[in-house]
Formats: C-alpha cells, sequence, structure tokens
C-alpha cells in the first residue's frame, strides 16, 4: 500500500456497483431528519440542469437486481448520518456524473466520514480519502496542506473544508476548524485563509491539467459576544466569495452552483424568531464552486 492509497474500505468485498445483479456494501439506512424521504422513499437522482441544486434528502437509496430479477434497496446512506458536517452525498454524485469517468481517481483530502469515497464505490471510481483524523481504514491521515501524492495524479477533487470555526472536528491543533474566519477576514493577515490558500495551492498541484474540481462551502454569521470588537449584533463572513476569489487565482471557473439546505430545523421556532428579532439571516444555501485546472 502506498502513502497516496489509503485501505480500501472493503478489501475482497463486492466490486463496485454499476454492473447488473451485483451485491455490494450493507450501508445502513436510518432515518433522516424530519421532513425528509425515509430510505426506500426518496425519489431516483437524476442529472441536475439548473445551477439551483435540491434534492429532498442528505442521502440517496441505492438498488441491486438480484438474481431472480428482484430489485432490491442495498444501501441508503453515504459517509455516517451520526458525523456533523457531512456533505449531501447526491452533491459529490452529481459532481462525478458530469466531470469523471469510470475508474478515475477522485481525490477527497477533507474527508470526513467518507461519503465521497461511498459514492465513488457507487459509481466504480476509485476514491482517494486524507483527513487529519481518520474515522474509517480507507482514509489515510495527512494535512489537506501537504499531500502525500505525486503532482498531477488526480482526475477530480471534492473538497468540503471547515466554514470557520462551527463545529470541533478533532483535537488536533492544524485542523482548519480551529481557525476564525472572522476578525476582518482575508485582508487582515487571516490564518483560516492562510491555510485554505495552501489547501487550494496543493489541490492544484496534484490534480491533472484539463480536469475539474468541486469545492462546496457556505458562509457563515457569529452573534457578537460581549466585549467583542465591532459593532451589531453579529459578524457576517463571507466565506463563500473570500474561497472563490483564491480560485479564481489558479484555476478556470466553470460555475457557481447554490445547494439549498433541506434543513428542517432552520424553520424552528426559536431559530427563526432569534433570526427576526436580532435582525440577522439563518444560512440557507451553499455554494459549490466548480472549477478547472488549465
Ligand atoms: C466539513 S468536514 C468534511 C465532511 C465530509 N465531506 C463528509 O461528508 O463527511 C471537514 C473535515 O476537514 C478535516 N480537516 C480539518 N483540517 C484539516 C487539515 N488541515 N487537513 C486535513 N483534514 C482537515 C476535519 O477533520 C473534517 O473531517
Amino acid at each position: 500500500m502506498s502513502s497516496e492509497e489509503p485501505r480500501r474500505r472493503r478489501p475482497g468485498g463486492p466490486p463496485p456497483f454499476g454492473a447488473k445483479g451485483e451485491r455490494r456494501s450493507e450501508r445502513g439506512g436510518a432515518p433522516e431528519e424530519a421532513g425528509s424521504p425515509p430510505p426506500g422513499k426518496r425519489p431516483p437522482l437524476r442529472i441536475q440542469t439548473t445551477t439551483l441544486w435540491e434534492y429532498p434528502s442528505q442521502h440517496y437509496d441505492v438498488y441491486a437486481t438480484d438474481a431472480s430479477g428482484r430489485r432490491k434497496l442495498v444501501s441508503a446512506m453515504q459517509g455516517d448520518r451520526e458525523y456533523v458536517g457531512a456533505t449531501p452525498s447526491w452533491v459529490i454524485w452529481q459532481l462525478l456524473q458530469r466531470y469523471t469517468r469510470e475508474g478515475d481517481r477522485v481525490l477527497d483530502p477533507m474527508c470526513g466520514s467518507g461519503t465521497t469515497l461511498d459514492v465513488c464505490d457507487d459509481l466504480g471510481r476509485k476514491g482517494i480519502g486524507f483527513d487529519l483524523l481518520p474515522r474509517r481504514p480507507d482514509i489515510a491521515q495527512a494535512d489537506a496542506r501537504s499531500l502525500p501524492m505525486p503532482d498531477a495524479s488526480a482526475d477530480f477533487v471534492f473538497v468540503d473544508p471547515p466554514y470557520s470555526t462551527h463545529v470541533n472536528y478533532s483535537d488536533d491543533p492544524r485542523c482548519i476548524g480551529k481557525l476564525d474566519a472572522g476578525m476582518g477576514g482575508r485582508s487582515h493577515a487571516n490564518a483560516y485563509y492562510e491555510a485554505m490558500e495552501r489547501v487550494i495551492g496543493e489541490l492544484h498541484r496534484v490534480l491533472k491539467p484539463r480536469r475539474y474540481m468541486g469545492l462546496y462551502v457556505s458562509d457563515s454569521w457569529r452573534k457578537r459576544a460581549k466585549g467583542d470588537p465591532g459593532q451589531g449584533a453579529g459578524e457576517f463572513m463571507p466565506i463563500g466569495f473570500e474561497l472563490f476569489a483564491m480560485l479564481r487565482e489558479r484555476f478556470v471557473p466553470i460555475d457557481i452552483i447554490v445547494v439549498t439546505r433541506q434543513n428542517a430545523k432552520l424553520g424552528q421556532g426559536q431559530w427563526h424568531k432569534a433570526a427576526e428579532e436580532q435582525n440577522y439571516f439563518l444560512r440557507g444555501f451553499n455554494y459549490l464552486f466548480i472549477m478547472k485546472k488549465n
């Protein structure tokens, strides 16, 4: 096993989904948050053709046909629904359908619960996952600012980085989720943006020329605590625009997608009330930046 190729999750397991009638991993089918269709009831995935993407669930269902010709639900989860900060798997599915072919090497340098690797398995792509805190054996440990991969060795890159300090991903001091994207932002020698600049540089290095990448991110808003500098109820952090500007310095922009967050919690009383009373907005969408390396 080379350092750039972490151990596969299912050594000796069934081939990637795609060939008719084959079996595949038994990924769990726990129910999602209120309002989203349960496993077995989700709509089939179709290529999205506008720049506004939505789907009523975090995960998609996968079916296979058994030897007797019966269609059977074989998996209803990609990554881990218990993992806070997981990427909606269907977003990655959309990207891989459009920008990769079977057998392509797809890198996720901040792989979290492994959503990208599971979608790669579903579509017959070769997933390569790294994270500071690997949560399963097919993810290898690495800092996304210094990846153990040769130049121009990935056919596609997907990354969903921390959005400032909202989630405590690990105790590792190198975790970019410990760096505050506020305090004046990129123009003030901000450590979050300096770290992300290095990540983006590394992604550019390992991606093959004329291939694509996707970066999924949200802006952020933080309530100002007593004694914090600045004015008003809180601080808005335009992380999306800042990262897009950084990406443009190295890549050609292909498109910007708005992914709606079908988060039932957003409509709930206390969140809604606080946002109205304190005159701020709850995050309703994520950006998906699609870029190409020349
Ligand atoms: C938003 S989560 C990724 C979610 C993932 N796409 C999924 O669906 O589970 C961000 C991840 O970045 C990782 N991370 C933070 N700083 C890192 C760094 N310097 N190098 C590699 N991974 C890092 C965190 O450990 C966390 O797992």
